[in-house]
């Protein structure tokens, strides 16, 4: 083991595994939809795997999950499922609420199985000497539009500096987190991925440069891209 790999605590990793992909529109929960020999969910946590430092996941399942059962990852002692709720912060606190007492938590799309084990480990570094934790995020490259609202004209350009596509995963202090989004939930924040809840409460989490192909699928197009994407 090299020494920065010794110097990363134990970290648990909660991959919300319980939407339902309405924008996919396919006929199964898109997290099952096979890219090559796996679901997009096995591809997700094998590349949380992939990291000597993560030692177990929390797969949170919806409650009319029939699928999840049949995954040879069912069977693998490092993995433990939870049943998770309406929304997605929902979901993610059914998950930390099985985690434990470990003290970094790393929340991962089940959406996104083209994680690189080098943005994988360039986040987990945080945890050797941040407090508030951070996200991977890429730079926006398109130049972006605000529109009116109601309307699809353009209002104004938004200045594209300083502007980031918020992408996963995420790691935090579980202690902080769990308190961010049980305050955020309860006064009715919108709340669309951990750092929000974080930046809620007053916090700055660390923006991580991360590789732009980690793309979460989302649309039916996205399936060919992310099938490429493992491929390389
Ligand atoms: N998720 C979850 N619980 C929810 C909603 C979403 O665990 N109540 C998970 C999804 O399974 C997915 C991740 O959060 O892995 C990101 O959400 P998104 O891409 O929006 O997935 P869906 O909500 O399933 O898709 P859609 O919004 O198109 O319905
Ligand atoms: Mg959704």
């Amino acid at each position: 083991m090299t020494r920065v790999i010794e110097s990363i605590p134990e970290i648990i990793a909660i991959v919300p595994a319980a939407g339902i992909g309405s924008r996919m529109l396919s006929d199964c929960p898109k997290q099952y939809l096979i890219i090559g020999r796996q679901t997009i969910l096995e591809h997700s946590i094998a590349s949380l795997l992939a990291h000597p430092a993560i030692t177990r996941v929390i797969v949170v399942l919806s409650p009319n999950d029939v699928q999840f059962q049949h995954l040879p990852l069912a069977q693998d002692s490092r993995i433990t499922t939870v049943t998770g709720g309406k929304q997605r912060a929902d979901s993610v606190l059914a998950g930390l609420q099985v985690a434990g007492t470990v003290e970094w938590v790393l929340v991962h799309d089940a959406a996104r199985p083209c994680l690189h084990l080098s943005d994988l480990t360039n986040l987990l570094a945080l945890a050797q000497h941040s407090r508030v934790g951070g996200i991977l995020a890429a730079p926006v490259r398109d130049t972006m539009k605000r529109s009116e609202p109601g309307k699809i004209a353009i209002a104004h350009t938004v200045d594209r500096d300083n502007l980031w596509h918020a992408l996963t995963p995420q790691l935090f202090p579980l202690e902080l987190l769990h308190r961010c989004l049980l305050r955020a939930l309860d006064e009715g924040a919108n709340i669309t991925d951990e750092a929000s809840a974080l930046e809620y409460c007053g916090y700055h989490p660390q923006l991580v440069a991360g590789r732009s192909d980690n793309i979460k699928v989302t649309q039916p197009e996205d399936l060919a891209l992310a099938a490429f994407y493992l491929t390389k």
